[in-house]
């Protein structure tokens, strides 16, 4: 493999860049030309492309966002968008590439590795719903810019002696929401991979009550419910007065982490390291210290399980 081309697509994650910074560096490093492909699949159909230097990516490993801009592309699911986009790899004389995302991200990279292109796949979208890494890159920022959030709510929450429902992203993952409900203090969490009861959820709001809790943080991933309805069911059932928060794309947007800069440091290397040693149709992903390469079929047909027992543990830390 000697040109290297890379791309983000799918939902941004903060991180990317750091990532996008480490495949072009450890490229140039082993003597190859990397190549940025721009906004995703929909601009490798196009042949949206340019070669990067050691400067390209110089001052964006701190930045949000993707210096390579990112698409979700309708046409590349198709095989005619596919071919085309072999066409263009071809025709820019590439001969290997990265792709940086989700799981739709690594479904079409498993669709150009099934056409015999040689891909490798980065994990980096805030959900954290993928197996095969302990964390995908841009989680652990958005759970803290969700904190963030849950720590203002807070105080005016105690000021009014009022119940918080905050909605979080997450239409298939209650990842963040767990983690940010259980770290921020949140007496209820509702995610889409467990089924839950309003009813319980008003009775817990009563008894804390009755306890002398002034406040409540009720924290909801979007795939569960809509953070408008639950509230409204908690005000007509328990007539306890009760705000809404959605906290949308900020939860995209921002400086990443130290942990996201520095997963995105050694898989962006470490993708690059997996492409020259001949590998293809694989996700790497971070265990502890280290990394691994894992079949992308695999990832994408192993669903990510929330660790066990923590609603429970956020229930009881909360009383
Ligand atoms: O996959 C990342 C994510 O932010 C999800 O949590 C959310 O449901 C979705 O993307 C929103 O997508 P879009 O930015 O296309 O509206």
């Amino acid at each position: 493999v000697k040109r290297i081309g890379l791309l983000t697509s799918g939902g941004d994650a903060p991180g990317m860049n750091a990532a996008v910074r480490a495949v072009v560096r450890r490229a140039l490093a082993a003597g190859c030309v990397a190549v940025g492909v721009q906004e995703g699949y929909a601009g490798l159909i196009e042949g949206w492309m340019e070669e990067l230097d050691h400067r390209a990516v110089g001052d964006i490993i701190h930045r949000g966002g993707t210096i390579l801009r990112t698409a979700r592309s309708e046409a590349f699911r198709t095989p005619e968008g596919q071919e085309r986009a072999l066409e263009q790899l071809r025709r820019h004389a590439i001969d290997g590439l990265v792709a940086i995302g989700g799981d739709g991200t690594l479904r079409g990279a498993l669709a150009l590795h099934r056409r015999g292109f040689p891909v490798v796949g980065i994990p980096a979208t805030i959900d954290n719903d993928l197996a095969g890494t302990d964390v995908t890159i841009g989680f652990d920022t958005a759970v803290n810019t969700v904190l963030e959030a849950i720590n203002r709510v807070r105080d005016t929450a105690t000021a009014h002696g009022r119940t918080f429902v905050i909605e979080v992203m997450g239409r298939h993952s209650g990842q963040i929401a767990l983690m940010a409900g259980l770290a921020g203090g949140a007496e209820s969490i509702l995610v889409p991979e467990v089924p839950y009861d309003l009813d319980d959820v008003c009775a817990r709001l009563l008894r804390g009550r009755q306890r002398g809790k002034r406040h409540s943080i009720i924290v909801v991933a979007e795939g569960a419910a809509r953070g408008f309805e639950v509230a409204q069911a908690i005000e007509a059932r328990t007539g306890l007065e009760t705000r809404v928060t959605v906290l949308g794309h900020i939860q995209r947007g921002g400086t990443p982490s130290g942990r996201d800069r520095l997963v995105a440091s050694i898989l962006g290397a470490a993708a690059v390291e997996v492409l020259l040693q001949g590998q293809s149709g694989v996700m790497v992903g971070v265990r502890g210290d280290g990394w691994v390469a894992t079949p992308i079929d695999q990832i994408l047909a192993t669903p990510r399980p929330l660790p066990e027992g923590w609603i429970q543990l956020a229930e009881v830390l909360a009383r």
